[in-house]
């Protein structure tokens, strides 16, 4: 059932170009892959349950560094499935084609890199990176060694997020000037002020620590709560507007980044997270602005969670659906304020128009499914992992967006604007800013990252 990249390319298209993927073997759908995971917390889980719903692969491996989660993990993966306390056990074994990485932020290069380096494809969670050069680490290890990267930015696979980007490339809404986002919510007043203390048992904490600097064991700083802490993640910027930059970036481009301003602190939660709950961050693109706001301690109007605004309506878009608003077609002169009595001689006079005018017709789609949406994106990895084809989310794109919300984490700590440089891959005369592009991983992980040869 297997045939060669060269083969394939002959009977598709008569000619033969060879690349670096020339050599790799295509695999038909029939046949069987070997997935592994690595990491069983909350999005491990949804995955494992996502990944047993497809044919003709089998589930033969679960890392985790906390065992009652690796038990757990087991049971859910089905019969096949071993165990793994070190996920490099779980990369030495032949039979895995593919891992889907689900630890937090600061492990998931790494991970990524060295599932590469041991010849496994990899779906890896969102956010891509903790810090900037990550990314570009990522993509020259994924290069030299023809490995396929998926990102887990699932909205792209869902059907309603298709057809909404081609209503907005196609100009349905007119020219886009303007994105706004938001993740909003009131988790007041927080998830208090645990005491550093011994690791449970059943955690391998230093495992879980991998490249972070070594910390005493706190409970906040650990499962899903390690968000909150600048040594794992980069807070809900590179936790949630990862996620609506990355539709951003698919339906109009984030290559156009110019600069970007962030502003905001932690300002009502009581807890002893470090980052901000409370953040706004705006993003000059080409000719459209993008802005971003979280809030973690109000909710206020939470639908609107991504916004494109055009020059005849504007697009709304969620997991869960879209909706196009047509702007009222009236003349420029009538929407000038007139007060009560109207300008006097010499004023703006209204022009005849008809009521009821759209710019653009209004529609609705409520068709949105996140698990329908997390399977697409498992179905499309593992296509791409027998067809050797770049995966919807790859690793150019994720590295786009993690530049956006790393720029403006760093922009909120160094409390100034930050240019950003395409070519050189940098911050335009910002020494600290750029210093701050790259971080040091604690030994031994240091040696592992020398082994893999990226240019640092
Ligand atoms: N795409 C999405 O919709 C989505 C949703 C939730 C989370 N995420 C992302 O997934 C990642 C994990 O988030 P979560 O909420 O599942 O966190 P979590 O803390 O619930 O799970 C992470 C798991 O990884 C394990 N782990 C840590 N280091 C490990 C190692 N070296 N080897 C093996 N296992 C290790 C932890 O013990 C934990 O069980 C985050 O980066 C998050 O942003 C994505």
């Amino acid at each position: 059932m297997t045939t060669h990249r060269r083969d394939f390319l002959k009977a598709s298209t008569g000619a033969v170009t060879l690349s670096a993927l020339s050599y790799e073997r295509v695999l038909s759908a029939n046949d069987r892959l070997g997935v592994g995971f690595i990491g069983y917390g909350l999005i491990g889980k949804r995955h494992v349950a996502t990944f047993r719903q497809i044919a003709n692969i089998d589930l033969l491996g679960v890392a985790e560094v906390h065992r009652g989660r690796r038990e757990e993990g087991i049971a859910a993966a089905g019969k096949h499935a071993v165990g793994h306390a070190d996920f490099r056990r779980l990369l030495d074994t032949k039979s895995i084609h593919a891992v889907v990485v689900g630890t937090p932020d600061h492990w998931h290069a790494l991970q990524t890199m060295l599932s590469c380096a041991a010849g496994k494809d990899v779906y890896v969670e969102k956010p891509l990176t903790l810090f900037v050069r990550e990314g570009e680490w990522m993509m020259q290890v994924a290069a030299k060694h023809r490995r396929i990267v998926q990102v887990g930015t699932q909205q792209r696979s869902g059907a309603h997020y298709h057809r909404a980007r081609e209503l907005i490339r196609g100009g349905r809404i007119g020219r886009v000037t303007s994105v706004r986002m938001q993740s909003v919510r009131n988790v007041m007043p927080g998830f208090g002020r645990p005491a550093d203390g011994d690791p449970p048992k059943e955690l391998d904490w230093n495992l879980w620590l991998g490249p972070a600097p070594q910390r005493r064991y706190n409970p906040n700083r650990c499962l899903y709560h390690f968000r909150w802490f600048w040594d794992y993640s980069g807070g809900q910027v590179t936790n949630l507007a990862a996620h609506h930059l990355d539709i951003v970036d698919w339906i109009l481009g984030l290559d156009s980044l110019r600069s970007v301003v962030s502003i905001g602190g932690r300002f009502a939660l009581e807890d002893n997270g470090e980052t901000p709950d409370t953040q706004d961050c705006l993003f000059a693109l080409g000719r459209f602005n993008a802005l971003f706001t979280m809030r973690e301690c109000s909710l206020g109007n939470p639908s609107a969670s991504l916004e494109f605004y055009g020059t005849r309506g504007s697009l709304t878009l969620s997991r869960s659906g879209f909706r196009v608003y047509g702007d009222p077609d009236v003349p420029p002169a009538n929407q000038i304020p007139g007060v009560r009595e109207g300008h006097p001689a010499g004023g703006p006079r209204s022009a005849p128009a008809r009521a009821g005018q759209t710019r653009t017709e209004s529609q609705e789609d409520n068709s949105g499914d996140s698990h329908a949406q997390y399977l697409a994106h498992a179905r499309n990895f593992l296509a791409c992992v027998r067809s050797r084809e770049t995966p919807i989310s790859p690793l150019e794109s994720a590295q786009r967006v993690s530049i956006a919300c790393h720029l403006a984490n760093l922009s909120l700590r160094l409390g100034r604007q930050l240019g950003w440089d395409w070519k050189t891959k940098s911050v335009p005369h910002d020494a600290d800013a750029n210093r701050m592009l790259v971080r040091s991983y604690r030994a031994p992980w240091d040696r592992e990252l020398r082994t893999l040869g990226v240019k640092e």
